[in-house]
């Protein structure tokens, strides 16, 4: 039993680990406009290889091309989520 809690321990240990750090809200620079996202709310499914890929999660540079990709074309898949260019560049 005391085995049981202490290996229990540890994986809520780990996983609080992979978690420090992960800020609640990024903005990310553009000239045309900073884009400041909810990381916190992005992340809450715990997903987080839909963006950072596989491996512990850490900076990541997006740059045009593939941030446009990756955010717009989830926002459009869900219909949920901003896809004009106002609603994320904020000057
Ligand atoms: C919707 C996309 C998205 C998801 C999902 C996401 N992240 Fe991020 N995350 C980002 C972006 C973009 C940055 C980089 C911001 C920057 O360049 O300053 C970032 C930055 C980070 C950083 C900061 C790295 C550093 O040192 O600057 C950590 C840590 C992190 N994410 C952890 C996580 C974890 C853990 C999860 C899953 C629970 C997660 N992220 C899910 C997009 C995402
Ligand atoms: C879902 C949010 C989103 C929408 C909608 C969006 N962008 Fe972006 N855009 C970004 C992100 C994120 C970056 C990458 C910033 C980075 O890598 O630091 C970016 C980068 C850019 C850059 C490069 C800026 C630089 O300084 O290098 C340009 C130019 C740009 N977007 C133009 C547009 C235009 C024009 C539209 C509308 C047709 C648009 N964006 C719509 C999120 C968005
Ligand atoms: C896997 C799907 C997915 C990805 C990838 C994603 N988003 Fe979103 N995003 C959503 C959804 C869904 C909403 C709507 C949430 C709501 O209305 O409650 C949203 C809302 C937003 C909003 C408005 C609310 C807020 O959080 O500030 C912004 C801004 C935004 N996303 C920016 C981004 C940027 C920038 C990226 C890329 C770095 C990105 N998103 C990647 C699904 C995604």
């Amino acid at each position: 039993m005391k085995k049981l809690l202490a290996a229990a321990l540890i994986v809520a240990f780990a996983a609080s680990a992979a978690f420090a750090g992960a800020p609640d809200s990024v903005t990310m620079k553009a000239k045309n406009g900073n884009v400041t996202f909810n990381h916190k709310a992005h992340s809450a499914a715990g997903d987080c290889k839909v963006c950072h890929g596989e491996g512990t999660p850490a900076k990541l540079t997006l740059g045009k091309d593939p941030a446009h990709k990756l955010c717009k074309g989830c926002h459009e898949t869900k219909k949920a989520g901003p896809t004009k260019c106002g609603e994320c560049h904020k000057k």
